[in-house]
């Protein structure tokens, strides 16, 4: 390498001196896949850089595609590729921002991105304005998926339980080893109708939030290929839409993966363009591709190098950057629960009793969604409202309770025993360990929604 560089000096000097310029080369910086050479002048040039660029190139044998000359602070810096790549490990990166910035590594949710050409480690912060979601663009094979689990990585290394993850991607196996993970709220899914209800669950639960009816974790979902799903599942376009211009405030947060080279990198949606702020753009096809992905006339993804060299795009600002490769066995030492993926989350079955919400759906839904509530509507209402006290005040109920304590009879006991379980207030027993436990969270719903807080105030009165 040295060698390399020494030669590389003595031809960059050779090409300058020609021009009949003076300049120095300083202290070439050596990056995972490029090198970058800081060239000193009294007056750089900015009218002939293009010229200089080339001739450089032709004098380093270097494609002049592949090299750069650009103005940095006082001088040019002349970058080229690297003739020995350096792997750029999570593992690595991690200990770097450890030992000069610890505090870095706090939140989850600043999320390392990758190392620049010069070496520097690159970070940004998601959930915030600026960068509310992520979406992730390149061909197939340019290292998206890849750095999809760098992503899930340092969240679910991170986070105390407070953020948590939900994972879909029609290539089940490129995540198998996140299965089981503690922040999964899910299961991982490949299944574009189990994710699409997901989605669902979650724009109920921000609408929820929003009201103050409901407090919960972070949630950060992550959707591989998601135009195909989009493409498949119409409703998950509504699902995505709504989750990507209201989630951010109420704590739900999109990471959004696609191939380029289809019509619309974007779903289709307009919306979901426009709260794409923040994207990570690895190799794509064409000059018109980029500018279409980028959002940027002249940033150029098409020459992108693959395996991770992406440039990210924060609006109008871009950094270009190689991403991590994540060792397996760091996954493999992810914390893991088998309870809490058998557990239900408890939301909502959708269409069932929750009248007000239903009515908030149903003006939003289109017509085609309506359809699919045409089932047996359990109704809330039809439970005495002494049960719902008795649950609340007791944590658990079962049908000899509530013939014992209530003096219902007992087939009328069994019966709304059955429909506490199927509104998965009272857990159902084939989540084992809490049989007849009140679910809270999903009681608190049920009094906030029928107004019950009320109507205890008024029957103590
Ligand atoms: N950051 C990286 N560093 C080195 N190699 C990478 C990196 N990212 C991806 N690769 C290589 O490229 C291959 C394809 O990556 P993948 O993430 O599956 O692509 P995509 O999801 O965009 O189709 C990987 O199997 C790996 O060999
Ligand atoms: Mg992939």
């Amino acid at each position: 390498m040295r060698i390399y560089l020494l030669y590389c000096i003595d031809k960059i000097y050779d090409v300058f001196s020609l021009l009949e310029k003076n300049v120095v080369v300083g202290k070439p910086i050596i990056g995972p896949r490029h090198l970058t050479f800081p060239i000193y002048s009294s007056i750089p040039d900015v009218k002939n850089i293009a010229k200089y660029q080339e001739e450089l190139a032709v004098a380093l044998g270097v494609k002049p595609a592949k090299v750069s000359l650009t103005l940095g602070n006082g001088c040019y810096e002349l970058m080229i590729p690297s003739p020995h790549r350096q792997l750029v490990t999570l593992t690595g990166v991690t200990e770097r921002v450890r030992s000069f910035r610890p505090r870095a590594l706090d939140n989850p949710l600043n999320i390392i991105l990758g190392v620049s050409p010069k070496g520097e480690v690159v970070m940004q912060k998601l959930g915030t304005n600026v960068a509310p979601h992520l979406g992730i663009f390149g061909t197939s094979g340019s290292g998206k998926s890849e750095f999809l689990r760098c992503i899930i990585t340092q969240i679910a290394e991170r986070t105390d339980g407070s953020t948590r993850l939900v994972i879909y991607s029609p290539k089940i196996m490129d995540f198998a080893d996140f299965e089981g993970t503690k922040p999964l709220l899910y299961p991982i899914t490949d299944d574009p109708d189990i994710i699409t209800h997901m989605l669902s669950e979650l724009e109920v639960e921000m609408e929820l939030r929003s009201k103050r009816v409901m407090k919960g974790e972070r949630v950060v979902v992550v959707l591989d290929e998601f135009t195909n799903l989009l493409a498949k599942k119409k409703r998950a376009t509504f699902y995505v839409e709504r989750l990507i211009e209201r989630g951010r405030s109420e704590g739900i947060i999109l990471v959004l993966a696609t191939q380029t080279g289809s019509k619309d990198v974007f779903g289709g949606s307009p919306v979901i363009r426009q709260n794409l702020t923040f994207r990570v753009i690895f190799q794509v096809w064409n000059a018109r591709e980029s500018a279409l992905v980028s959002g940027h006339p002249k940033l150029d993804c098409h020459l992108l190098e693959g395996e991770g060299d992406a440039v990210v795009v924060l609006g109008p600002r871009n950094q270009r950057v190689q991403t991590p490769l994540v060792n397996p066995s760091r996954i493999k030492a992810l914390p893991r629960t088998a309870e809490s993926m058998e557990k239900p989350r408890l939301i909502l079955l959708s269409g069932d009793i929750f009248s007000p919400l239903e009515k908030l759906r149903e003006e939003r839904e289109p017509d085609e969604m309506r359809g699919l509530k045409e089932r047996k509507k359990i109704k809330a209402e039809n439970i005495p409202v002494e049960v719902w006290f008795y649950l609340r005040d007791r944590g658990e109920a079962s049908r000899e309770k509530l013939v014992k304590d209530l003096g219902f009879g007992s087939r009328t006991a069994a019966n709304i025993m059955e429909s506490l379980n199927k509104l998965k207030v009272i857990l159902p027993k084939r989540y084992k360990t809490d049989t007849n436990k009140v679910n809270e969270r999903r009681l608190n719903e049920v009094f906030y929604l029928l107004g019950l807080n009320e109507a205890k105030k008024s029957l103590q009165s």
